[in-house]
């Protein structure tokens, strides 16, 4: 079984209104196609109904991606008033600020929202604690999503056990199953076009079919590639209940990143991103999807070359801004892991711009992030009302 992602019972009609789920194997490039069962959505209410909207009791199937540095309270607050899903990125913050960008964000929205943890031991010490797990559980935060390394069973069992939904963003089958074997409730399906830290080999729509095949009750959400109605569109018509968007979010008024940064995102075409392991002296040797500006140019092929502790700064930014003690200006080493945020000075061109050119070619200008939300669900929308040309439709050439 795959593809519902509403739980209900496919009705036989091919009208807007209809919920219908593929049968197993439907959507396997290497099986015979066979008649295909209307789409796999629900519309009512002149909104997208899935498993996520239903669980968490939200408008849009839609969810921010949590970004370190620049997924903060205001752009959390706007999308989850917007009637998506905020994700607070919190790594690499010590656990005591959390709870005061928690207590901005309640007084911002009653809505749900979440907060995002990688799971690493960098060079300063673990990204993620059980000290932030408890403030979680304290504060009673309505979902956490893990990234790079897989929680202890713990974290798991307490975050659940206080009502939290937690989710893992995966970017191989096998991670995944790994995270289903821990009892998550959720899974965020990585694919290769996703900016950022990310091991993805699959395209993101493969990857979501897959990972289908290893639940059917449980949400999937679409990570990678997704900037826009049609994109989102595709994601939701080809099994993901629901998207979690970076690059696009990353070119919105309230997201924390410096002016500079979103105008080239906004700039950037489908294949003005890469990987590459060159950025981290602060978390070393990890792959991330960037901008390809002039040091990850200049550094291509040789990325294992590049002093892996720099003595030399590229510009000074303040890690935790707006919270008391954590104002202090940090001077960025080359190759710092860091992104460009307001309070960064520096040549852009030196420093990590985390970013998908699937996701750039689709994006044409910054603006608030509720519109953002809004125009993609309401164009995924308008096409999933007559989505049969989506049928064959999976925009799968990774195109970055
Ligand atoms: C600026 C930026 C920072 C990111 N930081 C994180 C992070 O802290 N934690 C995380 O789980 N993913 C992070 N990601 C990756 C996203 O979770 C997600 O996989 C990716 O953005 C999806 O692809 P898209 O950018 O095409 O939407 C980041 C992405 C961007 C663009």
């Amino acid at each position: 079984m795959n593809g519902t992602n509403d739980g209900r019972a496919a009705p036989p009609s091919h009208s807007a209104g209809d919920s219908a789920a593929p049968g197993e194997g439907e959507l396997d490039a290497e099986e015979p196609r066979a008649p295909r069962r209307p789409p796999i959505h629900v519309l009512e209410d002149n909104t997208l109904h899935t498993r996520l909207t239903r669980e968490l009791g939200v408008h849009y199937p839609f969810v921010s991606a949590g970004m370190a540095f620049v997924a903060l309270p205001p752009l959390v607050i706007a999308v989850s008033e917007a009637g998506g899903i905020g994700m607070l990125g919190s790594a690499p913050e010590p656990a005591p600020f959390l709870r005061a960008r928690l207590h901005a964000i309640r007084e911002g929205t009653q809505r749900p929202f979440g907060v995002n943890f990688i799971v690493e031991q960098a060079r300063a010490g673990d990204f993620t604690t059980r000290e932030h797990i408890d403030t979680c559980i304290a504060e009673k935060v309505p979902v956490v999503a893990f990234h790079w390394g897989l929680p202890p069973s713990d974290w798991v069992r307490d975050l659940k056990a206080a009502g939290t939904k937690v989710w893992v963003q995966a970017s191989s089958v096998e991670f995944a199953r790994d995270a289903l074997a821990l009892g998550v409730d959720g899974l965020i399906a990585q694919g290769r076009q996703a900016a950022g830290h990310n091991r993805g080999t699959l395209p993101t729509l493969q990857l979501v079919r897959e990972l289908r095949g290893l639940t059917d009750t449980l949400p999937i959400l679409a990570a990678g590639g997704i900037a826009d109605g049609l994109s989102a569109a595709r994601a939701l018509y080809h099994g993901a209940d629901g998207v979690w968007v970076g690059t696009r979010m990353v070119a919105s008024v309230e997201a924390y990143a410096h002016p500079g940064y979103k105008q080239r995102v906004v700039d950037g075409d489908a294949r003005d991103s890469d990987f590459t392991t060159l950025f981290g002296p602060e978390w070393t040797g990890a792959r991330q999807r960037v901008l390809r500006n002039r040091v990850v140019r200049e550094w291509a092929g040789r990325e294992a070359r590049a002093p892996s502790n720099p003595s030399d700064s590229i510009g000074t930014t303040r890690l935790y801004p707006g919270l008391t003690g954590g104002d202090a200006l940090y001077a960025l080493p080359r190759f710092s892991a860091f992104v460009p945020t307001p309070d960064t000075k520096g040549d852009l061109e030196e420093m990590a711009l985390p970013a998908s050119g699937s996701s750039m070619a689709r994006i044409e200008s910054v603006l608030p992030a509720g519109q953002i939300v809004v125009e993609m669900m309401e164009g995924a929308h308008r096409l999933l009302a007559n989505p049969y040309e989506l049928e064959t439709d999976t925009d799968e050439n990774d195109r970055s």
